[in-house]
């Protein structure tokens, strides 16, 4: 029976984004569409709310939007715990796990074997699969597991498998520490290692993880690029974990790209270990991160659950100045949870001029406008004295995020570290589009249709009731199409 999830209010229970029942979870896995059903997996630990002997936890969707909760996929075995990794539908039974009328969904997940590591040694992650007949309901894992076994390499993870519709066969993705191998295989379950890719490009701040590869169309164009997403974990930009992208070319084997300068999915400080759907019906591209950060993942102050995921984003390829740029824009479905919008009157502000805009919906928001001449500040507050402080720096092209006084900020001291920045180097003069996803325990913010775009959990002590906005430039601004919306609960 689907689980009775009427009670999800707890303090800082998020209303319209994923989030377990209960318990730990981080990064998202298995992401597969099949039989109009949208699969969510991800790394959960069923007995506590710290990380602990991972499982993959399973949730089905029709829209990605509103979950059913389903019982636990994978539970650890004698090779280990289920660490990340990927699922695909094997339509052509090239596994022979079931028949061509009956295709199975194969996931391909790192085994973590705990009593290796604790012995020192080097070879404790192996990769693995398991198979479902059932649509997702009950898996069967491989006898044959491993089925690539590791040759002493410490961090060996997070395999990302698709259809490589070049060489007709199997690509599997893998992180080895400090680079991407990409293997292939015929029937998922003998895999060969035909290249390597990254030791001396991007950014090296800390052990590579959960990749993921797919091309898109640079918008406008005729060109197809490849996109490369890769965690790191630490070396974000804005400190911790975070995900970096290359752009470049695919020949079916190998990865190469003359990107020079590092790429970030996102400069917010809680989006980590994302990927994408396989199959997708249209083709779409669609993202989910974990909405956490390993420096302070374990400490946030909730109590039932940790951890939610960010809203699913459509990803977009745009070439702007000269440089192609990845945008993540939440997917368009998305409006259909949105349940009342009210539209402001445009504002005009002189120089040093504020306004004041009460948020009717407090932290189950959208919050959308123009702006034209982009210097400003906007602050979200509560009457408990609590802000958060947002600002566009036009002259510098950086926005930044300060949430030192956003709420409870002191359960871990690294949940905050001065004041984030992001780089808008490329932003167009205006007017843009900002918009705003405010729940109980986040807000996504996304520049110019996710052209840039910053996610952070935050911990205010109430609602969110205000949001001051303040013309920061010696011109006057308008902000225009002001619209604030109240969006759905997803749970029952
Ligand atoms: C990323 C990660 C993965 C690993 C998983 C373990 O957050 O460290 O590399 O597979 O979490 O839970």
């Amino acid at each position: 029976d689907p689980v009775d999830t009427s009670y999800y209010n707890e303090d800082y229970r998020p209303q319209f984004h994923f989030s377990p029942e209960e318990k730990w979870m981080n990064d998202p896995n298995g992401l597969v569409y099949h039989k109009g059903i949208y699969h969510l997996f991800y790394q959960y630990y069923p007995d506590d709310i710290v990380w602990g002997p991972m499982h993959w936890g399973h949730a089905t969707s029709k829209d990605m939007l509103h979950w059913e909760h389903k019982p636990i996929a994978l539970f650890p075995d004698d090779h280990g715990y289920i660490f990340s990794g990927s699922a695909v539908v094997d339509t052509n039974n090239t596994s022979g796990f079931g028949t061509e009328e009956n295709p199975p969904l194969v996931a391909i997940f790192t085994y973590h074997d705990m009593e290796g590591e604790k012995a020192g040694k080097n070879d404790y992650q192996t990769q693995g699969i398991a198979y479902s007949l059932d649509n997702g309901d009950s898996w069967t894992k491989f006898d044959g597991n491993p089925i690539i076994k590791n040759e002493g390499i410490r961090d060996f993870r997070d395999p990302k498998v698709f259809w490589n519709a070049i060489l007709n066969n199997w690509t599997m993705l893998l992180v080895a520490g400090d680079h991407l191998q990409i293997w292939q295989s015929d029937n998922l379950k003998a895999w060969e290692k035909v290249s390597e890719f990254g030791k001396d490009k991007g950014a090296h701040g800390g052990v590579w993880e959960c990749p993921d590869m797919f091309k898109l169309n640079v918008e406008g164009t005729d060109t197809e690029k490849w996109v490369l997403l890769i965690s790191i974990n630490p070396g974000a930009p804005n400190g911790g974990s975070g995900t970096q992208y290359f752009v470049g070319d695919f020949d079916g084997t190998t990865f190469t790209t003359d990107q020079e300068v590092t790429k970030w999915v996102d400069w917010g400080r809680d989006n980590y270990a994302g990927v994408t759907y396989n199959d997708t019906p249209d083709n779409e591209r669609i993202f989910i991160g974990w909405m956490s950060n390993w420096d302070y993942a374990r400490d946030t102050p909730t109590e039932v659950w940790r951890s939610a995921n960010t809203i699913p984003r459509n990803l977009s390829l745009h070439k702007n100045n000269g440089t192609l740029e990845l945008y993540s824009y939440p997917i368009a479905n998305f409006d259909e949870i949105v349940e009342r919008s009210y539209a402001e009157k445009p504002v005009a502000l002189k120089p040093g001029q504020k306004t004041q805009i009460p948020l009717k919906f407090g932290n189950q928001s959208e919050i959308r406008f123009h702006l034209e001449a982009l210097d400003s500040k906007w602050i979200f507050s509560n009457p408990e004295g609590d802000s958060l402080v947002l600002q566009v720096n036009q002259k510098d092209k950086i926005f930044s995020l300060d949430r030192s006084k956003s709420g409870k900020v002191d359960f871990k001291s690294e949940f905050v570290n001065g004041i984030q920045l992001m780089p808008i180097p490329n932003v167009p003069e205006g007017p843009i589009e900002v918009r705003m996803l405010l729940d109980q325990s986040s807000l996504e913010i996304f520049l110019n249709k996710g052209q840039y775009v910053m996610t952070n959990q935050i911990f205010p002590n109430a609602d969110y009731k205000e949001l001051t906005m303040e013309n920061t430039s010696d011109t006057e601004i308008k902000i225009d199409s002001l619209m604030e919306s109240k969006v759905m609960r997803i749970w029952n």
